[in-house]
């Protein structure tokens, strides 16, 4: 089975606050975007690697992918993204040669997943499940609210799920090729993630455990954990 990756990156990440789009946002120097191409690229398993680009950005992505050692049994493209996270999934997948039967779909926002994780997802999906994701338990507990029509006004809770059967999803998340795009096809509502459009066509989705490490960067105070975690790597 050879395996390929799509990482969406086209997204401009309006939650971190203003500046550059947030893949090419700098963790230790080195763009997010890097970071986690190389995630991917170590995993033996893996010998493509397709980056969807902000729109207008693919020849610029290019130009910094060439700047940055990979390993050489990676390859790597780049196409540009759409609107949604959706849409860039869709348009990487469009771009996948047909040789490539296992899918994973990583964001660009999880530069330091460990190559276990990575490595572990390609497993599964090699050993039959049509779709893998990696899963942490919760620290929180978790409940449902009405929501407010205005932010910051109270909101009614409607109910609280029993935490110990709740997980919080990651990516890389791992597909059988024909069933991510049969899911991409079929589904047009907005979903979070692409494990959940394989629900939607009914087929069975696994967890298998995810890591800590593979947090996504979405606040501010997100680019402080990484740039620790990543300085800690460093010693
Ligand atoms: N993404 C994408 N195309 C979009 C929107 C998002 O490829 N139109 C990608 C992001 O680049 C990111 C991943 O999807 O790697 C996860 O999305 P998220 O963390 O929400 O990133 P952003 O959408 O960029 O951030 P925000 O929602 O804060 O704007
Ligand atoms: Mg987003």
């Amino acid at each position: 089975a050879r395996t390929a990756v799509v990482i969406p990156a086209a997204g401009r990440g309006v939650r971190l606050g203003p500046g550059a789009p947030k893949a090419l946002r700098t963790l230790g120097g080195t763009p997010m975007l890097v970071h986690a191409v190389r995630a991917m690229a170590a995993s033996r398993a893996v010998s493509l690697v397709v980056v969807v680009a902000p729109p207008d950005g693919a020849t610029e992505v290019k130009s910094l992918l060439a700047a940055h050692s990979l390993p050489e049994r990676t390859d790597v493209t780049v196409v540009p993204g759409g609107a949604s996270r959706q849409e860039s999934v869709r348009l990487g997948l469009d771009a996948l040669p047909p040789e490539y039967d296992v899918v994973l779909v990583h964001d660009a926002a999880r530069p330091l997943v460990p190559v276990d994780t990575v490595d572990s997802v390609i497993e599964a999906v090699r050993a039959g499940a049509p779709a893998v994701v990696p899963a942490l338990p919760l620290a929180d507990t978790v409940k449902e609210v009405e929501p407010a029509g205005t932010p910051g006004e109270p909101e009614p809770v409607l109910g609280t799920p029993e935490r110990a059967r709740l997980r919080a999803v990651q990516t890389p998340q791992g597909f059988d090729r024909a069933v991510l795009v049969r899911a991409h096809a079929t589904v047009t509502e907005n979903v979070t993630d692409d494990a959940s459009m394989v629900e939607q066509l009914g087929l069975t989705v696994v967890a298998v455990p995810g890591h800590e490490e593979a947090f996504k960067v979405t606040r501010p105070l997100d680019l402080v954990l990484a740039e620790a975690v990543l300085a800690r790597r460093r010693l």
